[in-house]
């Protein structure tokens, strides 16, 4: 284990929003950052002390990076595992190599899910060598087809509701592996977002409950109105993959709530988007526990401070509309928090920033974030 001293350097993988909100608490502590990204004007890279501009998966780029680093994260999940490898054998890859290639394939995820007894949904993991043969096997409909890797906000799926519009998919993406899912009419989604420092010991943000539209997050909200024996169950499952995989930093489980079942439908080995409500709603954010658990020092609390919602601003709120979003109308809305993330081109479906309100109680808190939001668009 190694303890970084303020004035050490952590570097990023990625130079998102993620990666920005992480840096906001790493400077919080006095430490540097190196971000690794090919946008010289992403988020990350317009704050972040050295910038390596390279692809994400440049073994050179990622040398370099070890170099001005002394510990290493990434923020998002499509990055070449393998050649993460040497940093990982130096213990200073967090989180580690095996749990980002587990989660960055949702066939080697699915089953790592199985092997440790958590629930998911029916599924056929399909080999591009054998796209025929599920199909007999699909008994019933609808199904979301998911390429196996590289999927994020929606893309790479498409639900099919009988066995012709799954064969047209699977004949779009013959030369790919992928997933086959049984569809689940969900009653609510829920995620858990934790954290694991590098002795071990977790916290976490309770159930955070993710409304989606188009395959995007739209709002999420903490605590989420589900029994608490569903909680508990969904904070179990997560903390049996964090302690199986070796988690150090923060990590979000994602899950469907059908009834009395908790089915778990991936993980992510980074902060959340359902997480940033915790910057405001919890003494400790997602992002202030990852950054200790990177340094390798000791995690803040786990107390919540509020109820909370967060509604994520689209770039559709710019590309739709004449006018800019009105921020300020948002802001008259008591309690607002406003994240923009400093990018430069809206587009629809991109993530520009979010609102995140404090209430008394759960249901107001999603109530004012969606008049907050509608304030944006609001003719003036
Ligand atoms: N099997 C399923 N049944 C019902 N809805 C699903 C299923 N799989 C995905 N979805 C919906 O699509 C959203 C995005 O899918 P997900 O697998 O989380 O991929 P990603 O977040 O990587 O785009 C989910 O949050 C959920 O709303
Ligand atoms: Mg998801």
């Amino acid at each position: 284990m190694k303890i970084l001293n303020p004035g050490d350097c952590i570097g990023i993988i990625g130079g998102g929003q993620l990666g920005r909100m992480m840096a906001v608490e790493a400077y919080q502590l006095g430490f540097k950052i190196a971000v690794l990204d090919p946008d010289p004007q992403a988020p990350l890279c317009q704050i972040a002390d050295e910038r390596i501009i390279a692809d994400y998966s440049d073994p050179h780029a990622i040398a370099e990076l070890g170099r001005v680093a002394s510990a290493v994260t990434y923020e998002f999940e499509n990055v070449d595992a393998g050649v993460l490898a040497e940093l990982d054998r130096e213990g200073r890859l967090f989180p580690n190599a095996r749990l980002l290639a587990i989660s960055q394939d949702r066939i080697q995820e699915k089953a790592a899910f199985r092997r440790l007894g958590l629930k998911t949904a029916g599924y056929l993991a399909v080999d591009p060598a054998a796209v025929r043969e599920p199909l007999n096997q699909v008994e019933r409909y609808p199904v979301i087809v998911k390429t196996a890797r590289g999927g994020y906000d929606g893309h790479g799926q498409r639900r099919c509701a009988n066995s012709g519009e799954l064969q047209s998919v699977m004949d779009e993406w013959h030369d790919i592996p992928l997933v086959i899912e049984q569809y689940v009419p969900f009653d609510k989604e829920i995620s858990v977002v934790l954290t694991r420092d590098q002795h071990g010991h977790l916290v976490d943000f309770g159930a955070i409950e993710n409304h989606h539209q188009n395959g995007i997050l739209d709002f999420s909200v903490s605590p989420a109105a589900v029994p608490d024996s569903i909680r508990d169950r969904a904070v179990s499952y997560a903390y049996r993959l964090a302690v199986e995989l070796g988690l150090v930093g923060t990590m979000a489980v994602e899950f469907f709530v059908a009834g009395e079942e908790v089915l778990v439908n991936e993980m992510a080995p980074r902060p959340h988007n359902s997480g940033h409500l915790t910057i405001e709603a919890f003494e400790f954010s997602q992002f202030a526990q990852h950054i200790r658990a990177v340094a390798g020092l000791p995690l803040g609390n786990h107390h919540q401070l509020s109820a909370a919602a967060m509604a994520n601003l689209l770039g559709d709120i710019w590309t739709d509309h004449s006018a800019l979003p009105d921020f300020s109308a948002a802001l008259a809305v008591p309690a607002t928090h406003l994240h923009l993330y400093g990018k430069r081109v809206a587009r629809a479906g991109r993530k520009m920033g979010h609102l995140t309100v404090l209430a008394e109680s759960p249901t107001t808190a999603l109530r004012r974030a969606d008049q907050a939001r509608k304030a944006l668009t609001a003719p003036h």
